[in-house]
């Protein structure tokens, strides 16, 4: 599939702020006036923008689709000190901690994302367990500077609800249960499980600025599109587990019990995936935002 160019200056948008935003925070002096500086603090700021960098930032260019699409404003008069931006950094930087924490030796025990050393393999254990602490607690720092005080309240809730017990902590403990007892897991428990993981961050990323319009009928008639959105990625992500190779998609890749393709097959699981993202498509063409459609069609297409 081929990426537009679009996609790629967005991309390119979201990790200069992430890039800058990280530098002016490293920059800045805190609460302190004095500071010591040694080769494990330099090691571990490089270790923050080594977890951040690269690769697809979709969770980002959806908000800011939307953003772009329900505010009808041209991506070009966006500027990086604007609300949305400091969420699309916000999304980014609990989109990478997750990544960290999910390949920590206790977790996945994996070495390799994004086509490169996982962060504890390149850096050490403690300075990723370190790293992913701090760039969850810089993603609520970062929503708590946007300028509408109602908006960053909703955004930091929406985001720390995805991100703990009821979303992403449930999900891994779930995992590595059903890791232990597959036998356990039936297609039903599949649907449950990965809601918790994958959706709850694409739904922060779509329901932000959708709660931002406060219009009703765009929450009403979108809340099925972020269930339909968030399922086609993860059997997106299924799919890629058993065709895709760790060169394809820069990270390991291996048959999983708990997988979509498991339950059901290749051939169904493809089907299913399709008309998941023909559902996604229709419940979006009001917003008549070819990008959204776009971006809908990559998730179907994606080999990364
Ligand atoms: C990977 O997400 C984690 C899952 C939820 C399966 P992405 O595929 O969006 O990862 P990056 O950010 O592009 O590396
Ligand atoms: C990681 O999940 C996604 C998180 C939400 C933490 P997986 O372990 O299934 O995904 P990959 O294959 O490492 O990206
Ligand atoms: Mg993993
Ligand atoms: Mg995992």
């Amino acid at each position: 599939m081929i990426i537009p160019d679009w996609y790629i200056e967005r991309r390119d948008f979201v990790e200069k702020a992430l890039k800058n935003y990280l530098e002016e925070y490293f920059a800045s002096d805190g609460i302190f006036l004095w500071k010591i500086d040694n080769e494990w603090l330099k090691e571990f700021r490089e270790a923050c923008f080594y977890a951040v960098k690269w690769w697809k930032k979709l969770r980002a260019i959806l908000a800011l689709e939307f953003f772009l699409s329900l505010q009808k404003r041209e991506f070009s008069t966006v500027r990086l000190d604007e609300d949305i931006v400091k969420y699309c950094i916000a999304l980014e930087l609990m989109h990478s901690f997750s990544l960290v924490h999910d390949d920590m030796p206790c977790m996945d025990n994996d070495v390799l994302r994004r086509w490169k050393n996982t962060v504890w393999k390149e850096f050490w254990e403690y300075q990723g367990l370190l790293v992913w602490d701090f760039l969850n607690t810089l993603s609520f720092e970062c929503i708590s500077e946007i300028q509408d005080p109602k908006l960053s309240v909703k955004l930091s809730n929406l985001l720390s609800r995805s991100s703990g017990y009821h979303g992403m902590v449930w999900w891994q403990l779930d995992d590595m249960y059903f890791e232990k007892f597959p036998e356990k897991l039936a297609i039903s428990d599949l649907l449950k499980l990965h809601n918790r993981k994958t959706w709850a961050l694409i739904r922060a990323a779509v329901q932000g600025w959708i709660l931002s319009s406060w219009k009703m009928k765009h929450i009403h008639k979108l809340s099925s599109f972020w269930e339909k959105l968030w399922l086609a990625f993860q059997i997106k992500d299924d799919i890629l587990d058993v065709e895709g190779t760790a060169q394809e998609t820069g990270k390991s890749v291996w048959w999983e019990e708990k997988g979509f393709v498991y339950f059901m097959w290749l051939k169904k699981t493809k089907e299913y995936l399709d008309s998941t993202i023909n559902e996604c498509l229709e419940l979006t063409q009001m917003l008549k935002s070819e990008n959204i459609q776009f971006l809908i069609r990559f998730i179907q297409q994606r080999s990364k």
